[in-house]
């Protein structure tokens, strides 16, 4: 059985001082949860202080994003070793990459490739746009940034699928649509690495996650935990959408 992934991406959201008060919060409330792999994402400047916070709990860090060098004149740039000391995971290709800072399938690949040489798990994420969806396209979209994105790499990896359009709107896609665009995405994922391997691979939804609608995801039959924007800013609500995963553990 994939153990479920509840990732929190805060995206530029925390100052160090909120981001401690945040995770402070957190943590109690996840100690229950042990059922749950719990990530949190936060801008990198919380990543040091955070990690002192986190230790001796189960939860874990990762960075939203970095470059595929190992270090040189790249201004404003976080290295893979730089992530690694703190965290262990690493969002790569998040849709707002994609469209505001002109990341591509291809420095996508070259992320995962430097996520996986440094002992990073890399938190891929693929996604349509509306037009795209509109067009029936979702399918051969994913499966071109998969194949694309994932050249050469191996099977170390956890993959998020998000809608653009779910993103940030309050309008989920119904845990049905994802389950079948995530069942595609996992028959790409077998091209690649073989039917075993693909079905160990997490590979989450993402796109307006909430408490109340957690367990409609959650209770699918491949899609193995979320990647929370808005809803991980509120311990409440993230610690629900936690239990809701934890809750399909006990089920099962
Ligand atoms: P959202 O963001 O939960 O606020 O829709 C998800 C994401 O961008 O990872």
């Amino acid at each position: 059985m994939r153990t479920p992934i509840v990732a929190g991406n805060w995206k530029m959201n925390k100052t160090v001082a909120e981001a401690r008060e945040l995770v402070s919060e957190i943590v109690p409330l996840m100690k229950e949860m042990t059922d749950v792999k719990v990530v949190l994402c936060p801008p990198a400047p919380a990543l040091l202080p955070i990690a002192a916070l986190l230790e001796g709990t189960q939860i874990r860090l990762g960075a939203q994003n970095m470059h595929w060098e190992a270090s040189g004149a790249y201004t404003g740039e976080l290295a893979p070793a730089m992530v690694a000391e703190f965290g262990r995971f690493v969002i790569i290709g998040h849709s707002e990459r994609r469209a505001y800072f002109g990341e591509t399938d291809e420095t996508v690949n070259k992320k995962v490739h430097a996520a996986q040489a440094t002992g990073l798990t890399p938190i891929v994420c693929v996604g349509e746009t509306l037009e795209e969806n509109e067009a029936s396209q979702t399918s051969a979209v994913v499966s071109r940034q998969i194949k694309e994105g994932l050249k050469d790499v191996n099977a170390d990896l956890i993959i998020a699928y998000e809608p653009i359009w779910a993103i940030g709107t309050g309008l989920a896609a119904t845990g049905e649509m994802a389950n079948e665009t995530i069942k595609t995405i996992r028959a790409v994922l077998a091209e690649l690495f073989g039917t075993a391997k693909a079905e160990e691979i997490r590979i989450l939804y993402g796109g307006s996650v909430k408490g109340s609608n957690a367990a409609e995801f959650f209770s699918q039959s491949d899609i193995d935990g979320a990647l929370v924007g808005g809803a991980a800013l509120k311990a409440d609500g993230f610690a629900e959408i936690a239990a809701a995963a934890q809750n399909e553990v006990t089920k099962k």
